[in-house]
């Protein structure tokens, strides 16, 4: 599905990504199942191609402003950074499910022109292993900084286990390292007192086989206690007048932002 919205938004009139697989990957079931959204929420397209623009941009800030030479996309699903905007002399490392980034690879293999080995796949049951150990046995180094992208994922994730991943981030990284994630407020999360049209998507989600358990409208507290002291979030209409040059109240863009956590503050502002 985010495969399917990152080929639509490829073919803007004015892209903020161009992303030359990602039609292939989605294949016909990927664009089936983002036309089932698109009824249930329309913005759904342009807030995955800001959500991915803000994130590319940031890879591009850490690399080229902050020297950050290591890459991790965690829970990296069907991501393409790594072909997509390589770097000369970083590293990206792909961590995910072993099942879902078996099924990524096989897929990646049909395409013929897609350089594989742009990432380094490390597969990882977030359940019952460690993220910066199995890192660390595939080449990663924990005392050199890193850019952390974790996209799509958070909301999917019980609080116990954003809080459990959070604090091993912010202790077991190099502390010149970057976190990235998305996440979705507290009221979507619960599906209390939602309107009609927000309970439909929140159920769609669900039906798709990962339904929301986490959100949060107030962060900062949640990556305090896990050892952060650095944290700035943003919301998709700042994105949208940032990236798009505009405010439309009409996207409904109330439940979504990004937060960027470190554990000391970076040498220049994000
Ligand atoms: C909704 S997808 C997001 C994929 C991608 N980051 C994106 O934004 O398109 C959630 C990802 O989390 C991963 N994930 C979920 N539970 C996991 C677990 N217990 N261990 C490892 N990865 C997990 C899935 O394999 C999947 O790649």
């Amino acid at each position: 599905m985010v495969c399917a919205y990152r080929a639509r938004a490829s073919k803007w009139p004015a892209p903020l990504f161009v992303d030359p697989w990602a039609e292939a990957i989605a294949g016909a079931d990927g664009e089936a199942i983002a036309a089932r959204l698109d009824a249930r929420f329309p913005p759904m397209e342009t807030w995955l191609a800001l959500r991915v623009a803000y994130l590319d941009r940031l890879v591009h800030s850490a690399t080229d402003r902050l020297n950050v030479r290591q890459v991790v996309i965690l829970g990296a699903g069907y991501d393409t950074r790594a072909a997509r905007i390589p770097r000369a002399g970083v590293r990206f490392f792909e961590v995910d499910h072993p099942a879902t980034q078996a099924a990524k690879r096989a897929r990646l293999g049909e395409l013929r022109a897609y350089p594989a080995h742009a990432a380094t796949y490390v597969t990882c049951n977030f359940e019952r292993e460690d993220p910066i150990d199995r890192l660390v046995a595939s080449g990663f180094s924990a005392t050199e900084p890193a850019l952390v992208i974790w996209e799509g994922v958070v909301p999917y994730l019980t609080e116990a286990a954003v809080r459990a991943t959070a604090t091993r981030l912010a202790g077991g990284l190099d502390p010149r390292s970057l976190v990235a994630f998305d996440f979705v407020g507290k009221k979507l999360a619960s599906g209390d007192n939602l309107t009609a049209a927000d309970q439909h998507t929140r159920n769609y989600v669900g039906e798709l086989g990962e339904p929301i358990r986490f959100g949060s409208d107030d962060i900062l507290p949640l990556l305090a206690s896990c050892g952060f002291r650095w944290v700035r979030s943003l919301d998709f209409n700042e994105l949208a007048l940032e990236l798009l040059g505009d405010y439309q109240r009409e996207r409904m863009f109330r439940f979504q932002h990004i937060a960027l956590a470190a554990v000391r503050a970076p040498d220049f502002g994000y």
